[in-house]
């Protein structure tokens, strides 16, 4: 078997790097590995258009111009996209048309707001403190932070990197994008799509690589002024060091290892079925999934069955399978960690109800794992699996479930499954999490911002608040 995770970088494949889809093993086609120069060079580009103000200076009416029309351009490139992202990813053509829809809907979304985010203004008189004038008239305005380094990670690559480019172009900011080695081919069309819209050349710049050499040059660099990355809490850490030469400001989106709580009231084939969904979409690979399900003690039993059998039905295929639900991991390493998760926990002794290995035929496929018996120090309770495999564990009351949902370092998301508004309202108040869902797992819009609680990141995404992590603010007193 073959995976971009054999790979050595820069050993072999100097200078290459070999891209495979994941649902068939098969490769689809290679990019560059870019080396130091290839990031100074991007950067240098993005800084010369900042500088230069032929983006950030344009009438806002010309900025969202350019960004409807690229969003115009991704509506009718549909199909051609989403069949590169189910190749590059895995997933099918259907899962991944949708992933193209709502990247659309993302852009249109920040395209509206060009023009229409403003600093305030306060009618200052003063006492005295302020100086020697007694009048003031104060302002503040709001200034595109700079040239940003975007990092994105492989589970819905086109979705993650216009969750970060559509703000910064909207901000008017200049932009280098590294996508993840794995799937650099969506990422790739962006910045064409782009220039086809009319964004000036250089003020978007896709370069490819591997995390430990292209993504830790861009953000150890010090002309870059921000990185917004999505990944793993690890490489989060490893990016708040590089950072702090030049003091970088950082928007980390990373991991997660989210709660659903079901209580006894709940309408439970929705609960099931809402609970089947937050732990498989992606096949796991999404870091708000549900993979810790805390079950009243009462409906235990039957939410358990309900959950396998749910797992069974749903359909597993590769990218040319317009059927399948459940997709294949990224990669062998991937495949091979999820299962290392998993046998852990047996050995400790936890109950694998179905699922539980990896499918026999090509492609990194690993079945829907639904798991009883864990205990709070096992791998399947304490770390993000990204992998289709999900505890169900049982509960007696509030208090008990509300302290086992928040013992853990992550804070992404929850999901609450119960008719009682009152104890829907009492248990949200208190989850840990940056994002919560009463009676729904994974309901997202562009306006809703996510931003993750603890080790799960800083800063957010998405919304007026993800817009406003890509500028700086003045604040100015005029005297008279
Ligand atoms: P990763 O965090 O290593 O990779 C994400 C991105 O960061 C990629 O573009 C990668 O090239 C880049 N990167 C890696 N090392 C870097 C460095 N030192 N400096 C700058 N950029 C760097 O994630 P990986 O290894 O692909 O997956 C490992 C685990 O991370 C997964 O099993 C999952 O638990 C978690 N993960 C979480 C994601 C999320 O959305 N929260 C997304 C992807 C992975
Ligand atoms: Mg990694």
């Amino acid at each position: 078997m073959s995976s971009t995770a054999d790979v050595e970088p820069g050993v072999e494949n100097a200078g290459i790097i070999p891209v495979y889809n994941p649902s068939t093993e098969q490769r689809i086609g290679e990019v560059a590995d870019s080396d130091q120069q290839a990031v100074d060079a991007a950067v240098a580009r993005a800084r010369e258009t900042f500088e230069s103000g032929v983006w950030r200076k344009l009438p806002a009416a010309h900025r969202a111009d350019v960004l409807f029309r690229a969003a115009e351009i991704i509506k009718a490139r549909t199909d051609e996209l989403a069949e590169l992202e189910a190749q590059d990813n895995g997933m099918n053509a259907t899962a991944a048309r949708h992933i193209i829809k709502v990247s659309q809907e993302m852009l249109v979304y920040y395209a509206g707001w060009v023009g229409k985010i403003h600093g305030e203004s306060a009618n200052l008189v003063s006492d005295g403190l302020l100086g020697t004038f007694e009048n003031y008239h104060t302002f503040t305005q709001l200034e595109p932070v700079g040239v940003v380094g975007l990092i994105i990670p492989w589970n819905g690559p086109f979705f993650i990197a216009m969750l970060k480019v559509a703000p910064a172009l909207a901000a008017g900011c200049s932009a280098v994008l590294k996508p993840a080695e794995e799937t650099p081919l969506s990422a790739l069309k962006l910045e064409e799509i782009f220039r086809a819209a009319g964004l000036p050349d250089g003020v978007l710049t896709v370069i490819t690589g591997y995390g430990e050499t292209t993504g830790a040059a861009l953000t150890a660099h010090p002309d870059v002024d921000k990185i917004a990355f999505t990944g793993s809490t690890e490489v989060g850490k490893l990016i708040v060091k590089a950072a702090a030469g030049n003091l970088k400001r950082l928007t980390l989106e990373l991991g997660g290892k989210s709660p659903l709580i079901m209580f006894d009231d709940a309408d439970l084939s929705r609960a099931i079925m809402g609970a089947g969904m937050g732990l498989l979409a992606g096949s796991g690979q999404n870091c708000s999934c549900t993979s810790r399900m805390y079950v009243q003690r009462g409906i235990y039993e039957q939410v358990v069955e309900g959950l396998a059998g749910f797992a069974r039905m749903l359909p597993m295929g590769g990218s040319e399978d317009p059927n399948s639900v459940l997709g294949p991991l990224i990669s062998q390493k991937q495949r091979e960690r999820v299962d290392g998760i998993v046998r852990e926990g047996v050995s400790k002794g936890a109950e694998i109800i179905t699922g539980g290995k990896p499918l026999d035929r090509p492609g990194y496929f690993y079945e829907a794992t639904i798991v009883t018996g864990t205990t709070p120090d096992m791998r399947l309770i304490r770390e993000e699996i990204f992998g289709p495999v999900g505890s169900v564990i049982p509960f007696d009351d509030e208090d008990e479930v509300i302290a086992a949902a928040n013992d853990t370092h992550y804070g992404l998301a929850g999901s609450i499954w119960t008719e009682n508004l009152g104890r829907a309202h009492r248990v949200l108040n208190e989850l840990r999490a940056g994002q919560v869902w009463v009676n729904s797992a994974l309901a997202s819009d562009p306006s809703m911002p996510i931003c993750g609680h603890k080790q799960s990141g800083w800063g957010g995404e998405r919304g007026k608040k993800g817009l406003e992590s890509y500028f700086n603010t003045k604040s100015v007193y005029i005297g008279h």
